[in-house]
């Protein structure tokens, strides 16, 4: 097994459940509490040893590849003035030099059509996808676990998550063979089943450490469900020879593409800052009394 130091961020998306904000402004960029979403994937990916970062980006998401450009004048007016913790946080949301790339898809036809276009840039070593949108809270960061235990293997893994059964048709879920500890062995994946009809509780989530062989499934694919290449089904194309293992990470996923989960993962990220303590104890319907 190679080791594991190329991370791709598919960050093509439209975004349209947060318009009109993502009409200007990608999603990926959107704060929580002071850092973009990006930011938290991309310190995920450093903890998990990742050392190249590979985003696959659209037109109107400038602003993603500015965010990673250095600012030594910016850095330089902290210095001169003293604001030592504020350039630290800058410093540490860098990428080293050389260590990015971006690369256009130039319409938005699926997930597993973003992947695809990593292929020359990933070669042929196993890799890490994040979707930026899902944000884990977990005490050793959901892909670090991960690449901890791929690296005894040579089959695809995916993140895998308990899913209240209400919810489950709105995730593709996994059919799993047999579990030990967090590896689930695989043998089917579901996309979005219709209700009453899931596998098992355990939908997908935005985290896959998947094998180069993935790319030549990718190339294979005619569009799926929604007319777009889905990623979903390349990995299932691999079920019966390089294998697929779920893995139920340790933490709590925030869904921050929908607009509920990004306010959810907003008061719980504030709630652990002391410095925010008692934002969100005021009572309901503020603005009102305010008016
Ligand atoms: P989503 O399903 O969340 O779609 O994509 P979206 O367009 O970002 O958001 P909505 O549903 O319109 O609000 C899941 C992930 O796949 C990426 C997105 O950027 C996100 O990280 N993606 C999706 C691409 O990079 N390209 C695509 O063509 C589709």
């Amino acid at each position: 097994m190679k080791p594991i130091r190329k991370a791709v961020f598919p960050v093509a998306g439209l975004g349209t459940r947060f318009l009109p904000a993502t009409k200007s402004v990608p999603k990926e960029m959107l704060p929580l509490i002071d850092k973009p979403l990006i930011q938290y994937a991309v310190d995920e990916a450093k903890a998990a040893g990742i050392e190249e970062f590979i985003f696959i980006t659209s037109s109107g998401k400038s602003a993603l590849e500015n965010y990673f450009s250095s600012m030594p004048a910016l850095e330089q007016s902290l210095a001169d003035k003293g604001k030592v913790d504020i350039l630290d946080a800058l410093q540490a949301s860098a990428l080293p030099g050389g260590s990015a790339c971006f690369i256009r898809q130039d319409q938005p036809l699926g997930l597993g059509h973003a992947v695809s276009l990593a292929r020359n840039a990933v070669g042929d070593a196993p890799f890490a996808v994040i979707l930026p949108d899902d944000v884990i809270w977990a005490n050793t960061p959901a892909l670090a676990q991960m690449v901890d235990c791929a690296a005894h293997t040579d089959r695809h893994m995916i993140a895998t998550q308990a899913v209240a059964e209400e919810s489950l048709s709105s995730y593709g879920v996994v059919d799993i063979a047999r579990s030990a500890g967090a590896v689930q062995k695989l043998r089917g994946l579901v996309e979005k089943p219709a209700a009453g009809t899931a596998p098992s509780r355990y939908g997908i989530v935005g985290r896959y450490v998947l094998q180069p062989s993935v790319f030549d499934r990718l190339d294979e694919l005619t569009p799926g469900a929604g007319g777009e290449i889905q990623l979903t089904d390349a990995i299932a194309a691999d079920l019966g020879s390089v294998g697929v293992d779920g893995y139920a990470f340790d933490g709590r996923r925030f869904d921050c593409g929908s607009v509920r989960g990004y306010l959810e993962a907003t008061v719980a990220f504030a709630q652990d800052r002391p410095e925010l303590d008692g934002v969100f104890d005021t009572p309901s319907g503020l603005l009102h009394k305010v008016a």
